[in-house]
């Protein structure tokens, strides 16, 4: 299987962004997946969340091309590129430097082949940051609240991804989207899942991520959900989009798998 690497955007702040890369990276690499996450935001939250606090390296220095990448282990087969306060310094420190939107896919190219998957943490902005972690994805995932703009602001999102596509990266693709912080005796809630469906299609996960107050908390404590709290809501949540996610990249691969067999077939 070929490394997947997978920004987790939306610009609207608070949706879920982080909490997903942490326990959607936890679950894979629980499973048994190498993953490594990356944060590209300056607020540092997944940094944060896994209670580092002292990094050698972290995104900002490898951006401003003064150190090469250096992951820290959070457990077997999960490793973190940490973020700090600097790095909100970075977009604009940044901004006369030649090929600046491919400064982290370079940084990151011999490294990856070394994981199953790989997320990305995005800001909640669509700035220079956000166009490294597009620029070096090969997929976005956009997590979404069932609030009824929630929709109305992803034009800019697909404007932006677009434009990356066109410019700077032909391989970026939005392959999911999914519900966080979902209450299901909201009729609200159900009329959006609606509405997003009606939207992305197939690109909607099945799985809801619902509103879980553990989800919350974990942080906190320098946990993921798993090792938190196994029996709550959200690592039951959590474990089913992880193994969506499998079987999305698993059905991908045999797709490959039966394109080549096809190729060969034509061959002989
Ligand atoms: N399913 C959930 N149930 C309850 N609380 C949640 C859930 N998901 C996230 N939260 C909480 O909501 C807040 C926002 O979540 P999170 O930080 O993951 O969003 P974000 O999109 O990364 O935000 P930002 O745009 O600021 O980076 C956090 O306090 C988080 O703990
Ligand atoms: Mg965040």
């Amino acid at each position: 299987m070929s490394t997947s690497i997978i920004a987790i955007s939306n610009h609207k702040g608070g949706v879920g962004k982080t909490t997903s890369v942490v326990n959607i990276g936890a679950g894979l690499a629980l499973i048994g997946y190498k993953v490594l996450l990356i944060d590209m935001d300056p607020q540092a939250n997944l940094t944060q969340s896994y209670g580092i606090t002292k990094a050698k390296v972290s995104v900002y220095e490898v951006l401003k091309g003064e150190a090469e990448v250096e992951t820290v282990e959070i457990f077997e087969n999960l490793e973190i590129l940490p973020s700090t306060l600097d790095l909100s310094g970075a977009e604009m420190e940044l901004i006369n430097e030649a090929g600046r939107e491919y400064i982290l896919s370079e940084a990151i190219a011999s490294i990856v082949d070394k994981y199953d998957y790989v997320f990305i943490d995005c800001p909640p902005s669509l700035g220079l940051l956000t166009i490294n972690a597009l620029t070096a994805a090969t997929e976005v995932y956009i997590p979404l609240q069932a609030h009824y703009l929630a929709i109305k602001g992803l034009t800019k999102i697909i404007e932006v991804i677009g434009k990356v596509k066109k410019r700077l990266n032909k391989k970026i693709e939005i392959t999911g989207v999914f519900v966080t912080q979902f209450d299901k005796r909201k009729v609200l809630h159900r009329d959006v899942v609606d509405t997003i469906y009606t939207y992305f299609q197939e690109k909607l996960f099945n799985t809801k991520i619902r509103e879980n107050i553990a989800l919350a908390e974990a942080p906190s404590q320098g946990y993921d959900i798993f090792h938190y709290d196994p029996e709550s809501k959200g690592a039951e949540d959590y474990k089913k989009l992880c193994k969506e996610i499998i079987e999305r990249h698993m059905s991908e691969d045999d797709d490959e798998n039966n394109d080549n067999k096809e190729v060969n077939k034509d061959n002989e």
